[in-house]
């Protein structure tokens, strides 16, 4: 089934909205219960489609899953690695199924994980998950497709070494750009190598920190730490074996700051609840400059919409603490019906201005002046019309542009599946907060 979503904009938009699991973290604690015989139970796990491609990933591995959806309860339990085999099959359709890469090297000494294909935000490279890797003594070879990776045998025990790695992908205009993915494959090799490995330049993405926090949990040993000259660096002292917990999954900041959009440009007054206002900080700046008005309650935020307030504001994505490279596509819907001209500076991935195009074809004033700069000068309100969705992130902007545009006609997102690998119940949600959105076959 090919579903889109149908939308008649202008209405008021009021209500509370619960936000769940963050997708990003569950994508990586799920891989990380295979470093342990034992039962871990995640609470606050959202049903998405990206959730049941890694519980699927999973079970090739002898996993055996229990998953109580209305609960949102996810029990994994691998006593025994029975394939060390992640297949093209699972891993094309989602490069987070590249995690297993590291738990399968730190629990068996050995992996075999398809190469997970381009990707249209940007061609996704993961040059550095296998330098982390190899700095932990894996042999890593690609044959037939598959990233074949072995743990060293010294004095005949398999086991990765801890060993001192730098990170870091690049540096953009005086910025570090750190990769959260790289980072996970290695803290999942590193907690069960043989003594110390050091992290350099690591991610900082609160994410990465839920992760740590629910292996420090199992027994492993991570922290934080920072060089005298600024550098953010993740120490993991090897541990020999990790066991069982139960972990609530943190909350999805992508989720509660689309939602706080959402209030912004509807009129009515929305109450996004169960966040952590703290890990949003850059983005509240930034929603502020734009002149939305809200109360920050720490586990809430109030946003008091009215569109007729919003202004031109210039953001630049960059990784965390800076402006979420998530939230830029739902931002520019914002920016798009905002007095005056703004401008997005995208840092992170080469190609994610997909909906931009889109946009365009909703009524928005942009112009792309380089491949990774847009510009917005505001316009009054946008046209509905048929739109296609291209990737997660972008899809939802188009959904806000359909929420927010004239009720003169029905907004159509077709290829709406992608929004559903990253917003659960994104249109009951939206439904309870007064919005005409549908789910339809097509
Ligand atoms: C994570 O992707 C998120 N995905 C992305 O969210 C998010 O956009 C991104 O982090 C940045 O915050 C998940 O957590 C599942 P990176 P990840 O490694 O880890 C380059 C969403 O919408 N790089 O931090 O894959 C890379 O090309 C998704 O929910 C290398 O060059 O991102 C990029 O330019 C989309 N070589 C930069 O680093 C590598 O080996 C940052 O990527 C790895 C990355």
């Amino acid at each position: 089934m090919v579903a889109k979503v149908v939308i008649k904009g202008g209405n008021k938009l009021s209500g509370k909205v619960r936000i769940m699991g963050a997708k990003n973290s569950v994508l990586e604690l799920v891989p990380a219960t295979l470093l342990t015989d034992e039962k871990v139970v995640l609470k606050n796990v959202p049903v998405l489609k990206d959730v049941e491609t890694i519980v699927e990933l999973m079970k090739a591995f002898g996993t055996d899953v229990q998953w109580d959806k209305e609960n949102c309860t996810l029990t994994l339990q691998t006593k025994e690695i029975i394939s060390n085999k992640a297949p093209y099959e699972i891993v094309k359709t989602m490069r987070a199924s590249i995690y297993v890469l590291g738990a399968l090297l730190g629990r068996c000494g050995s992996a075999r994980v398809s190469f997970p294909g381009g990707c249209v935000i940007g061609t996704r490279p993961i040059d550095i998950h296998v330098r982390a890797m190899k700095c932990l003594g894996a042999s890593v070879e690609t044959i037939h497709g598959y990233i074949v990776a072995k743990a060293p045998t010294v004095d005949g025990e398999t086991r990765l070494i801890g060993d001192v790695m730098d990170l870091l992908v690049t540096e953009k205009s005086g910025h570090k750009i750190t990769t959260h993915g790289g980072c996970v494959n290695a803290i999942l090799a590193a907690v069960l190598a043989k003594g110390q490995t050091v992290i350099e330049n690591a991610s900082m993405e609160p994410e990465l920190d839920d992760l740590i926090s629910m292996l420090n949990l199992m027994g492993a040993k991570i922290k934080r730490d920072k060089y005298d000259d600024g550098t953010d660096v993740i120490i993991i002292d090897g541990v020999d074996k990790l066991h069982g917990c139960e972990y609530s999954v943190m909350p999805d900041r992508m989720e509660a700051m689309t939602y706080a959009i959402v209030g912004a440009m509807n009129g009515g007054v929305v109450e996004v609840q169960n966040i952590d206002t703290s890990k949003m900080e850059y983005f509240l700046e930034k929603f502020k400059e734009a002149g939305v008005v809200f109360d920050d309650k720490g586990d809430s935020l109030i946003v008091y919409g009215d569109k007729t307030k919003l202004k031109a504001v210039d953001v630049e994505t960059l990784p965390y603490p800076g402006f979420p490279t998530d939230i830029q596509s739902p931002f520019m819907t914002l920016i798009s019906v905002a007095e005056g001209k703004s401008t997005l500076c995208e840092n992170v991935w080469e190609n994610r201005f997909q909906c931009v195009q889109e946009l365009q074809r909703m009524g928005a004033n942009a112009d792309i002046i380089n491949p990774n700069t847009v510009c917005f000068t505001g316009v009054e309100s946008l046209d509905p019309t048929d739109v296609i969705a291209s990737e997660l992130r972008g899809g939802m902007a188009l959904v806000l542009a359909g929420l927010v545009a004239k009720p003169t006609g029905y907004t159509n997102i077709h290829r709406a599946y992608h929004i559903f690998r990253g917003y659960a119940n994104f249109a009951e949600n939206l439904r309870n907060l007064g919005a005409e959105i549908s789910i339809e076959d097509e």
